[in-house]
């Protein structure tokens, strides 16, 4: 009795979650549609290999090409340093931060033609990995890795470039940033005293993806407000 109660809870648990997710992609979708913005919302879980394949043939039946791949999914479960994090932790920032985007990408690239674009979003965290975030930090490193070899593979009808973030209060990131304390203290290593926006990697995407940079491929840009990052 016991078995079948757990195994129904789990059930509803599940249906709950995916519920959940629906809703959220058709509100977003909604918000953008508001605006005048036209939208088409597919749930996926970039690990699952369904869904995966699901979102990229909606597209293509509906728009015929993929023009712009933003792979923007990535997970931070630990806080642990790298020699203590578990293998299943280590194997889940590994399959979703890198092994996804190279999986969807792999989906996509036949339906990209000559002019198309792929941005992958790192983090200021790939280029000094913290220690709050280590393993995390070198998944996003391996990104700068991932964007060179790409770039080269896609060339020349697709350019493949990287952003770096720095913090943004978002709620993957309110661990951190939901944090006075830590909050002040990232702040002012920043030179424009202020933690990004959305907005802000938003539009460093849409310049990568856009005209203005068809001679960049194979770059990351910083948008961490002049935080310490590299020459
Ligand atoms: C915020 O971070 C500081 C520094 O790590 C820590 O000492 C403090 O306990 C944290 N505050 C809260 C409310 O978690």
């Amino acid at each position: 009795m016991g078995f079948f109660f757990g195994l129904l809870s789990g059930w509803n648990f599940f249906w709950s979650f995916v519920e959940l997710i629906q809703k959220n992609v058709d509100e977003a979708a909604e918000k953008l549609k508001a605006k005048g913005i036209k939208v088409l919302g597919v749930v996926c879980h970039v690990s699952n290999a369904q869904q995966r394949k699901n979102l990229i043939e909606t597209t293509v039946q509906k728009y015929g090409k993929i023009d712009i791949v933003v792979s923007n999914a990535a997970v931070n479960p630990s806080t642990d340093s790298i020699l203590e994090t578990q293998e299943s932790v280590l194997d889940k920032l590994w399959e979703i931060n890198v092994k996804a985007a190279i999986l969807l990408l792999k989906d996509a690239t036949p339906h990209m033609k000559k002019g198309s674009s792929v941005i992958l979003i790192s983090s200021i965290g790939g280029y000094h990995p913290h220690s709050s975030m280590a393993m995390y930090g070198v998944t996003k490193t391996a990104l700068f890795g991932l964007t060179k070899v790409l770039a080269a593979e896609m060339a020349p009808h697709t350019r493949v470039n990287c952003i770096a973030p720095g913090f943004v209060p978002t709620h993957f990131a309110d661990f951190i940033t939901g944090n006075q304390t830590i909050r002040k203290t990232i702040e002012d290593q920043t030179l424009l005293k202020r933690l990004g926006t959305t907005d802000d990697m938003a539009s460093a995407v849409a310049f990568l993806a856009s005209d203005d940079a068809s001679y960049i491929t194979g770059e990351t840009l910083v948008v961490a407000g002049g935080m310490p990052s590299r020459l």
